[in-house]
């Protein structure tokens, strides 16, 4: 099938066709949903609470990141693949920022990044753009501000964030982002949002207007168990699958029902 592109992902939103996006961190998973006709795999920093256990997606290093991206580049024949550039990479000054997009692009052959928050970082963003890199925008909860929010409760239900929220978006398009992640905002501001944007929105938790939507793999798998935020639909119930599976192996083995003759030498 045709790589998606940038260019894809915009004439899917000219064309009204929903983005279907996931993220992912390792090949194996990464396979699996390239196969199954996912748009875009994003490289979250959610590896951070996902992959290495961390409460936040604080502490996960560019390093990190790069590992992780290269395990899906490997695995992508046809989505987009995006990574995020992790706390502490990109806020210093616009040319540090360039330089972890750079290495991202460089060492795990990803196609573009991702940054989080508006006016702060629109010179970071207009730099990484004009050295030819794509960038994606996130606004709303932003998880690299937990410490600042103080809370995980829905953002911008209040006029006056809200009205930032617009300005931030807009600016960000005008900096050159390719597409907008809206994360835990209200269903009519994302849907505001939207329309008034070229650039295609993805929500998580933002409602059913965005152009597109993205979930936590291990979150929509039913993976991870102890995170039910009401924007989290679980698809299927793999934790209960695994723990079956595990069970019934321990089982076996104590019993000395596996191996069978059939799978001996
Ligand atoms: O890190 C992540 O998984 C994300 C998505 C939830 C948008 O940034
Ligand atoms: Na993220």
């Amino acid at each position: 099938a045709r790589r998606v592109t940038t260019q894809t992902l915009q004439e899917m939103k000219a064309a009204r066709i929903p983005i279907a996006a996931l993220t992912a961190y390792d090949y194996t998973l990464a396979r699996i949903l390239d196969a199954a006709g996912i748009d875009v795999i994003l490289v979250g920093d959610s590896a951070s609470n996902v992959m290495a256990g961390h409460e936040t997606t604080l502490p996960i290093t560019l390093d990190q990141m790069i590992y992780h991206a290269q395990c899906v580049v490997r695995a992508v024949r046809r989505a987009l693949v995006v990574v995020d550039l992790p706390f502490g990479s990109y806020q210093g000054n616009p040319n540090e920022a360039l330089a972890s997009a750079i290495r991202v692009m460089k060492e795990a052959g990803a196609h573009a990044v991702k940054l989080e928050g508006g006016k702060p970082i629109l010179e970071a963003v207009e730099r990484i753009v004009t050295a030819g890199i794509p960038v994606m925008g996130h606004l709303g909860l932003t998880p690299q501000s937990i410490y600042r929010f103080g809370t995980y409760k829905v953002r911008a239900q209040e006029p006056e964030e809200a009205e930032q929220l617009r300005r931030d978006a807009k600016l960000l398009e005008e900096a050159g982002c390719f597409a907008l992640v809206l994360e835990k905002i209200p269903a009519e501001l994302a849907r505001e949002v939207t329309a008034s944007l070229r650039i295609p929105t993805i929500g998580i938790g933002a409602g059913v207007h965005c152009d597109g939507q993205i979930l936590v793999l291990h979150d929509m798998l039913g993976l991870t168990t102890d995170f039910n935020p009401r924007f989290v639909r679980r698809y299927a119930r793999l934790a209960e699958t695994i723990t079956e599976a595990v069970q019934h192996y321990v089982q076996d083995v104590r019993q000395r029902a596996f191996p069978s003759p059939e799978e001996s030498y």
